[in-house]
């Protein structure tokens, strides 16, 4: 191998490394194909764009690099040992100290959800490596390209945000124009009217955590399509198996087919608890179909005050006409 394409492969081995990958299939044990279908995953632009995010190759000199890379620069990466998902990621030999060290586990997506499973598949996480986790998982998603239609007209990707050991998450569609801006979920016009909701619920936009379905904008913010968010899946059942909530709300039919993976109305499925793992799924109207149709917001204080209750949290008496 000539030396720009062994400096290349050092730099994306350590990009993988960075990123949380735990695992490399060696295609001569695992067949072709799946090795494939990992590189389709974990793309050159992914790598490196992952490795820009953490801030690995900026300002790095090809001889820093080359002192820590791994002592040999394979054709193809290495298989790493299984089983993979328990496997500490492949840390360079000498780790350059400005780079935090991989979390045990992998920030890449988690196996995908056994249908009907009422508990979460791991056990809780401290604080911090959630924030680990959080921070790793979140440059995956600036990096990520799945979308075609998308990705070229993004401004900026909006994974979620509050505290990644929240009790309730607000889970919505997607982000608008203003989201796509900022770069933060439910800031728009219907982020406004949900603040109001959870003021007035006894909750506050602080302690709950908000994401959504999808993490970038949809052209003309029209519908997610189902191959949207197939792709989206990993990041957000991820983020909500590492959080781990009791509650999560559903906003709106497209939250119900990300999470419940249902095509029932919201008419339908509002009025109790589903379940998602380990936590209770409730659905109400989306803040943007609320504030196309305000005679829906009664049915959503019903379902509000269907949380509160739960939580204990004091429901304040009607107010008189
Ligand atoms: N609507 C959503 O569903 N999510 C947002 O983040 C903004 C608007
Ligand atoms: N249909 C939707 O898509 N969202 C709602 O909130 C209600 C009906």
């Amino acid at each position: 191998m000539n030396s720009w394409a062994s400096l290349a492969a050092k730099q994306l081995f350590q990009a993988w490394a960075h990123s949380g990958v735990t695992h490399i299939p060696n295609p001569r044990e695992e067949g072709v194909r799946a090795a494939e279908k990992w590189l389709e995953q974990w793309s050159v632009d992914s790598g490196v764009e992952v490795a820009k995010s953490l801030g690995v190759f900026p300002g790095e000199s090809a001889a820093s690099l080359n002192k820590t890379a791994p002592a040999t620069s394979p054709a193809l990466p290495p298989a790493a040992p299984s089983p993979a998902s328990i496997s500490p990621a492949p840390a360079p030999s000498t780790p350059a100290p400005s780079i935090p060290a991989a979390p045990m586990r992998s920030s890449s997506p988690l196996p995908s959800l056994v249908d009907g499973q009422t508990h979460w598949s791991e056990r809780p996480l401290e604080l911090a490596a959630r924030n680990e986790r959080f921070r790793l998982l979140q440059a995956e998603v600036a990096a990520c390209r799945k979308c075609t239609e998308i990705v070229c007209r993004r401004q900026k990707t909006v994974f979620g945000v509050g505290p990644s050991n929240a009790r309730i998450v607000m889970f919505g569609e997607a982000p608008g124009a203003d989201e796509d801006r900022v770069g933060e979920p439910f800031v728009g016009a219907a982020g406004q009217l949900l603040d109001k909701i959870l003021v007035a619920s006894g909750l506050s936009r602080e302690e709950v955590y908000i994401m959504n379905a999808l993490r970038c904008r949809p052209p003309n913010n029209r519908t997610p399509t189902e191959a949207e968010i197939e792709n989206c899946r990993p990041f957000f059942e991820t983020q909500l198996e590492t959080i781990q909530p009791e509650y999560i709300v559903c906003w709106g039919a497209v939250a119900v087919r990300a999470v419940l993976r249902s095509t029932e109305s919201v008419g339908r499925l509002r009025g109790k608890f589903h379940t998602y793992r380990g936590a209770k799924v409730m659905v109400t109207y989306h803040p943007a179909y609320l504030l196309r149709n305000p005679e829906a917001k009664r049915l959503t204080w019903d379902d509000m005050k269907m949380l509160m209750r739960e939580l204990g949290i004091p429901i304040p008496p009607p107010k008189r006409a």
